[in-house]
């Protein structure tokens, strides 16, 4: 199949770096179609760890056209030193490209985002404070400096100043930061321009190119979809639509381009920063998930909160981005839980009970979750390899969770490195026979 998105179906951090570089095996290009530096996503080869938080989990196939599109929100300063770390590390990076219509993140932005966060006190979102909001803010005021504008300084200058003239306010308490210098940061950003420009592309051209000769495509989301501007747990979310639809936007396809929606999902449910978490663990149970799932971001450091899986999330998000298959991460960690809960509805606090994923605010933030118990498994499983290797229990948790959602399971996670999976059913021949 040409076209293949892969998002992530809980509130990030789910695995889809490591799914995508598993697909990326097939395919011929990757890209990347929403969010910023926001992101952080793994891979695991042999023990050697890799985080990428703007450059696609394809790049470590070196024959792979890898692809920032243009719906990305870009800071140059980090996308630099992720290629120069890439390079020191002995990565080829020849075959990455950025769209030069991809919208920059400022010294601004990332000001903004943190004095923003500060105000809001107790109400804050969390947010990573990379500048992701501010940047997408700007973009739709249409104010905001593209991947382009770096290659000619005149205009670039212009820009910014255009761009932080209403801003003047809310930066007084930043005047004096050297950051904000007009004339340092033009020359700090045409530096970048200079230093990016032999990677600066047409990065929806490259997937018609490859789409139209055949090529698989894979579309890598950011963030995931209870994070989605528009679908999800708003105002707790990022400033992006990390939902399969968006891939059109962000890499310049049409929704016929896209064949195939892969949902990646963790065993149980995680989330960095603020906002409404109906299974959230706050016991021992939770602290067992942080500390045998690792469950630190891969971008700030922060301890994430854990809970059980929701399956009526799940099956919100299954039906919103449309998934074809399930990759099912983490699946390790559940070793030695008993008994295992999912989610199968909510009540609020009014006694109602909700089968779906409700969209008001005041009810999601009050509503607890009802469970059914699953039978656990005390077996480690990070060596098993075929479906047949797992405990009877885990098999069932696999199938019970697809059976609730109506997706099947192809892919199950069962260790970081890239080896430690499963294949349910046959492997994927993710070109049209
Ligand atoms: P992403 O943002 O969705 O790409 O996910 P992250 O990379 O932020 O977080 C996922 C974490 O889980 C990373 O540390 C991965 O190496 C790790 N991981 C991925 N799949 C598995 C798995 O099946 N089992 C275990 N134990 N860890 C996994
Ligand atoms: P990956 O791609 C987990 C969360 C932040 C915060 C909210 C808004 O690695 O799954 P933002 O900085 O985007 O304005 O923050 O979104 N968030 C993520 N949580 N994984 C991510 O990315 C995230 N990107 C943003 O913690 O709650
Ligand atoms: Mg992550």
């Amino acid at each position: 199949m040409p076209g293949i998105c892969i998002v992530g179906a809980q509130w990030g951090d789910e695995g889809k770096g490591k799914i995508t570089d598993l697909l990326a095996e097939r395919a011929e290009m990757i890209v990347r179609f929403q969010g910023g530096n926001n992101a952080g996503h793994t891979i695991v080869r042999g023990g050697e760890e890799f985080k990428f938080h703007l450059i696609p989990s394809g790049i470590l196939h070196s024959d792979k056209l890898c692809a920032i599109g243009n719906g990305v929100v870009l800071d140059p300063r980090i996308l630099w030193e992720e290629i120069d770390g890439l390079r020191r590390r002995g990565v080829d990076v020849a075959n990455l490209r950025v769209s030069a219509n991809a919208h920059l993140i400022m010294p601004y932005h990332v000001l903004l985002d943190t004095a923003g966060e500060m105000k809001l006190g107790k109400l804050s979102i969390g947010t990573t404070r990379r500048g992701i909001g501010p940047c997408y803010a700007d973009k739709a005021a249409r104010l905001g400096i593209r991947v382009q504008d770096l290659l000619d300084p005149k205009i670039l200058r212009k820009k910014i100043m255009a761009a932080m003239e209403p801003k003047r306010l809310s930066l007084r308490p930043f005047e004096k930061d050297p950051l904000l210098d007009l004339h340092a940061m033009t020359e700090e950003y045409v530096t970048y321009g200079h230093r990016l420009e032999p990677y600066i592309a047409d990065t929806a051209r490259l997937c018609w190119e490859a789409l139209d000769g055949g090529d698989t495509v894979i579309f890598e989301g950011a963030q995931a979809t209870l994070l989605d501007l528009d679908h999800g747990t708003y105002p707790f979310v990022t400033s992006s639509n990390p939902v399969a639809g968006a891939a059109c936007i962000g890499a310049g396809v049409g929704p016929h381009d896209i064949d195939e929606v892969w949902g990646v999902v963790k065993a149980y449910q995680t989330r960095v920063g603020a906002g409404p978490f109906p299974t959230e663990l706050e016991d021992e149970v939770g602290a067992r998930l942080v500390e045998a799932g690792h469950e630190f971001g891969t971008t700030t450091g922060r301890r994430r909160r854990t809970g059980w899986l929701d399956l009526v999330a799940l099956r919100y998000a299954v039906r919103l981005n449309r998934m074809d298959y399930l990759a099912v991460t983490k699946l390790d960690v559940l070793t030695g839980v008993e008994p295992l809960r999912v989610a199968v509805r909510y009540r609020s606090s009014e006694g109602a009970v909700f089968d779906e994923f409700p969209y008001h605010q005041s009810i999601l933030h009050s509503a607890s979750a009802e469970y059914e118990e699953l039978p656990g498994w005390t077996e480690p499983v990070g060596d098993c390899r075929t479906q047949a290797d797992l405990p009877a229990p885990a098999r069932d948790f696999l199938r019970y969770v697809s059976d609730f959602v109506g997706v099947p399971i192809r892919l199950a996670g069962v260790g970081p490195d890239r080896d430690q999976v499963i294949w349910l059913g046959d492997e994927p021949a993710l070109r049209a026979a």
